[in-house]
């Protein structure tokens, strides 16, 4: 059988401005700008970086900090848009991004259920329908009607990962937040991909941790200062990959 493309990766270049200057004020950047006086340097996150995932892959992406690996997945997910390039999409998207990016601080964690089931297009009876789920998963029982500014980081993933793992989307993406949490919520988070996986989900997933990598992954990219190293099977890859910073 044809695997289809399920993300296709066209020529991305991703280009941020940084401001080259410290200014005292909020003022002092205004005047400067108004006389052009302010200057940015270009910084090239990713290069012209091409590659397709297939349908039922689980694509990992590894690379030193500021790689680009974040980046790559933020454009792939929609949330930043690319300099150059573009990438099309074949399925329902569910980003684990930046987990818990997407909650008010000062309602509950019940509110926050809600709330964010709103903001991924969920009616409140589905959202009533899951909400057990929800709790469950995340282990917040008793702390469901407490203000989430009150959560420790680890609860604050757990609730987000919960939450934005209750559909079953084509394409999920996974930017470390496995690391977030307790060793044993980490295992659950993986049996909880694991089992997208078998329902047919693509999963593109970024870990410092290489035996992570190998674990769930079939495919890995590779990205050094934001170019494409290497592209391939996850063993050849993650051989070479672990070999060259030792
Ligand atoms: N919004 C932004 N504005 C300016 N520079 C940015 C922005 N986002 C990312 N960068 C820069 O782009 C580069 C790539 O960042 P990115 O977060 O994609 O790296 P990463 O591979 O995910 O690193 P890490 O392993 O630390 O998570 C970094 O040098 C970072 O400083
Ligand atoms: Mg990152």
């Amino acid at each position: 059988m044809d695997k289809s493309v399920m993300v296709k990766v066209e020529h991305i270049s991703m280009k941020f401005n940084l401001s080259s200057e410290k200014f005292d004020s909020i003022k002092e950047y205004i005047i400067k700008s108004i006389k052009r006086q302010v200057s940015f340097d270009e910084f090239w996150a990713l290069k012209d970086v091409s590659f397709d995932v297939f349908q039922g892959d689980a694509l990992g992406l590894v690379g030193l900090n500021g790689s680009g690996k974040s980046t790559m997945l933020k454009v792939i997910a929609g949330v930043l848009k690319p300099t150059k390039g573009s990438v099309s999409i074949g399925g329902t998207v569910a980003p684990l991004i930046e987990l818990g990016a997407g909650f008010d601080m000062d309602l509950t964690a019940r509110e926050n259920v809600f709330l964010n089931g709103a903001l991924l297009g969920y009616s409140r009876e589905e959202m009533e329908r899951h909400y057990q789920n929800i709790v469950d998963f995340s282990e917040l029982d008793n702390f469901m009607d407490v203000p989430v500014k009150n959560f420790s980081s680890g609860m604050v993933s757990r609730l987000a990962f919960a939450i934005a793992t209750i559909g079953t989307p084509d394409i999920l993406i996974v930017d470390e937040v496995l690391s977030v949490g307790d060793f044993r919520f980490q295992q659950k988070c993986e049996s909880r991909i694991r089992s997208m996986m078998e329902g047919g989900t693509t999963v593109l997933f970024v870990s410092h941790s290489i035996d992570q990598v190998r674990k769930l992954c079939n495919k890995v990219v590779w990205l050094e200062h934001g170019e494409l190293k290497m592209y391939g099977d996850v063993k050849e890859v993650c051989d070479i990959y672990s070999q060259s910073y030792k």
